[in-house]
Formats: structure tokens, sequence, C-alpha cells
């Protein structure tokens, strides 16, 4: 292991003592009897000044040799220094590189090629993902996200919520037939799973506050902003609750993710050009509500062409959610545009009890949820009028026979709460190696 990390010689814990750093080249300069090796590790970097007279001869030629990615240990001083970044500077006293690089085989991550790729090359970082993973910018990310899984976690645990795992392997869809990914099992097919859900709800009356965090599939073929054929997905279920409390806890967890990120990561969010005061408005703000119609009206109002009953786009969440300064629930949508779960508006049969919460800036969707339809009959008659078939359900219809209750839950996109979140442009940005329909490598 090590014990000094340069975030912590940076924030000055180790100014004027001798240390002993490990890490990997950002980038090296100098002449023949001085060089400057920015140094990087996980927590950040610094400038380590190499003197020939210092270290010698055969140190001075190994460490200059090395290039960018190599990795070494260096041991020196620290110095308090107003001019270099981060304030302090390493004066280097002795030094081995541990991992070469051969100068055939450079890094290929070049300060030009990021250039080059936000013209567009971004196949070449795609295929560089294994390496591009090293660059600020990713490590700031997967630095952020981890904040938000924590913040999911805290969340839903200090409510009491007990996390529950569902199979991956399932033999129905949960979201519509036309996402799911065909699976060769054993002789028959099975699918991947696109929702935790029906089988949380198996579990509901035994545990009746759970949730996850895990990954889900969705086959979809078209490659947006938005979607991945992977992503991760923090699900809830709630037992005895109305779709007026599962937005609540909606609200929370959504807001709780904001705060832990401004608590833990606003250097980093600062770093990729967020505004702070933005994000503090959605950790603070309460979540507006608006019923589908109203929606479908503010949209018609906008020129935009929709009919009523149709479920919103990608191109409709965008247009409605651009003046939007914080997320906005979008409550009973008709019952032909949702999946055969949701239960049906005992006050209009034309809607259902659901909701999805639709981020600002254009970002849209990033949870749906509501609540089930509970009672046998009704399921029966949903998945029927639906054109489902019931055999891969019979476990799911099977629960309602027994001491059905109302409740209800809902599935959060994590990465894209923290594509909103930390201000990128695509979901790509925020997931080490992301998954679309042309895409499973590396
Ligand atoms: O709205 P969805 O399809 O709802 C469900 O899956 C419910 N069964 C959840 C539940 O009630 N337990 O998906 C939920 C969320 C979406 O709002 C979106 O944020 C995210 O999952 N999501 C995706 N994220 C990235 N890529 C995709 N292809 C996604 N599909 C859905
Ligand atoms: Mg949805």
């Amino acid at each position: 292991m090590k014990s000094v990390f340069i975030g912590d010689v940076q924030s000055g814990a180790h100014d004027g003592a001798e240390v002993e750093l490990k890490g990997w080249v950002k980038r090296t300069r100098g002449n023949n009897n001085l060089r400057f090796v920015v140094l990087r590790d996980s927590t950040g970097s610094i400038q380590c000044v190499v003197k020939r007279d210092t270290v010698g001869d055969e140190v001075f030629a190994l460490l200059s040799e090395a290039l960018i990615e190599s990795s070494m240990i260096l041991k020196g001083t620290v110095k308090v220094d107003e001019r270099a970044d981060g304030g302090h500077e390493l004066a280097v006293l002795s030094g081995n590189v541990v991992g070469g690089v051969d100068p055939e085989r450079p890094f290929p991550i070049t300060e030009s090629a990021m250039v080059a790729a936000d013209g567009g090359e971004t196949e070449f970082l795609l295929d560089n993902r294994h390496l591009y993973l090293r660059t600020s910018r990713m490590t700031t990310m997967l630095q952020i996200r981890s904040s938000a899984f924590g913040a999911i976690h805290g969340y839903f645990r200090d409510l009491d919520f007990v996390e529950y795992q569902a199979p991956n392997f399932v033999a129905g869809a949960v979201e519509g037939g036309s996402t799911l990914f065909e699976v060769p099992y054993f002789g028959r097919t099975a699918y991947l799973t696109q929702s935790w859900q029906l089988y949380a709800e198996a579990a509901m009356p035994a545990l009746e506050r759970l949730y996850t965090v895990a990954p889900s599939f969705r086959a979809e073929k078209s490659r947006t902003r938005r979607h991945l054929t992977e992503f991760w997905h923090a699900e809830m279920e709630v037992a005895w609750a109305s779709n007026d409390e599962i937005m609540q806890h909606g609200e929370g967890v959504v807001r709780r993710i904001a705060a832990t990120l401004l608590e833990e990561r606003s250097d980093a969010l600062e770093s990729l050009g967020r505004d702070l005061n933005t994000v503090e408005r959605y950790a603070e703000s309460p979540y507006p509500r608006m019923r589908y119609d109203e929606a479908v009206e503010t949209l018609q109002g906008m020129g935009v062409d929709i009919e009523w009953g149709q479920d919103l786009d990608y191109s409709k969440e965008k247009v409605l959610t651009q003046d939007f300064d914080v997320p906005h629930f979008l409550t009973h949508y008709p019952k032909v545009a949702k999946p055969f779960y949701h239960r049906v508006d005992p006050d209009d049969d034309a809607y259902v009890l659901c909701h999805d919460l639709l981020a600002p800036e254009g970002y849209g969707e990033i949870i749906g949820g509501g609540e089930r339809t509970w009672s046998e009959e009704e399921i029966l008659a949903r998945i029927d009028e639906e054109g489902v078939p019931r055999e891969p359900y019979q476990f799911y219809i099977d629960t309602r026979a027994y001491g059905g209750v109302p409740h209800g839950g809902f599935g959060l996109g994590v990465d894209r709460v923290i594509a909103w979140l930390a201000g990128a442009d695509h979901i790509r940005e925020v997931i080490p190696f992301p998954r679309d329909s042309r895409r499973v490598t590396p």
C-alpha cells in the first residue's frame, strides 16, 4: 500500500516533510540537468523537481526518460510554492520507475487526441476506454458517480429500507417486448431483466420497504445521449403507499444525491464547469407536480405535434423541460401509454396512477414509477387487455391471491441522474464502459 496521497500533500498535510509519492507520470519537461515531472495519483497531481546534481546521473536518466503513464516512486521534500499548480512542489531526493512505457507504444491519449475527440472523434476514446479512465475528466466522473451511489444507499438505509436482489435472467418483459434482450438458456429462451420491479413486488409483503441498485438491460437500437443498453437502476418498492408518497421518496432521493455531490464533490463539479448554485437549487427546492394532460396542452401551445395518449419521447420531454428550473413530476398518464402493472385511477379509468420525474435543462425523464395494480382480478384484466401472455407472469399474478395491498415504487436511472447533475453532454461520459447497440468492447 501507500501512505501518502498527492491530494493530502496539496492540501498542506506534509509541508516541509520528507515523503514518498507513488503515482503515474502525467507530463514531463526540462533539460539535461533539470526535469519537471508532473506525477498524478487518484487524488491529484504535483510537480516534482528532479535535479541531476541531487539524484545522480543514473536516476536522473531513468526519471528523465520515463514516458507519460510510466509508474514511479519518488522520495523528496514537500515545498510550499505559490507558483506551482496546487501550491506545492516535491524536491526529489531519489526515485525509481516501477512500470515503464515502451517508446514504440506511447500512451495514445494525448492532449491533442482529446482536443480532436471533442471535434467528434469519440470512437477513438471509446476504443481506448480502458486507458481513457485515467484522464482527469473521467476520474472526476467516476468519483462523482461513487458519491451518487453512496447517496442512494444512504437515503434508503436511513429510512430502514432493506436492500433486496432480484434475478437478472427472467422469463418475461416488464417494460414491453421491444427492448428485451434474448439469451439462449439451455435450449430455451431467457431474457435479461429490464427492471427489478416484478420480483420486488413478490417480496413486498415480506419486507414492506425495499430497494436495490443494480444493472437493468434494454435492447435500445437507437443510440441517443441518454440511452444505454446496460444501465444502473435504483429501484424501490413500498407497501401501503400511494403515488403521492412514492413521489416524496423520488424527490427525496434525487435531492439527497444533489446534496451529497455538493458536500463531497463540489471541487469535482466545478472542475467540470458545473455551476454549484444550480446543483444547490436541485438539492433544496421542492419539485412541482403536473398532470400529463397539462403537459400535453403546454406542448401543443408551444407548437409541438403531440396527440393525447402518446407517451412523451425524448424530443417532447426536451422541449417541455427546457424552461424548468427544477425537476417536475408528470402524473396521471393515459392508461394506453403505460405497461399493464400501473394501477388504473379509480376516479377516471382512462388514466393510471403513475409518475415520471423530468429533469430540467433538457435532460428529461430520470424516474418512472407509480402505484401497482394490486388485486388479482384487476391484474388479470389488465394483462389480457394489453394482449400480454399470462404464462411468464404466473408468479406475479399469484402474489395477488394472498393478501394483496396497495403498494408502489419507482425506478431511477442512476447514470441519467449523474449525467444531469454533472452537466455531461452524453450519458456515456459518466459510466466506465458504456454499452450501446454498436459497442460491447472494450
Ligand atoms: O421508466 P422505466 O422504464 O420504469 C421501470 O423500469 C419501472 N419498472 C421502474 C419501477 O417502477 N421499479 O425506467 C426507469 C428509469 C427511467 O426513468 C430512466 O431514468 C432509466 O430507468 N432508464 C434508462 N437509463 C439509461 N438507459 C436506458 N436505456 C434506460 N431506460 C430506462
Ligand atoms: Mg419510463
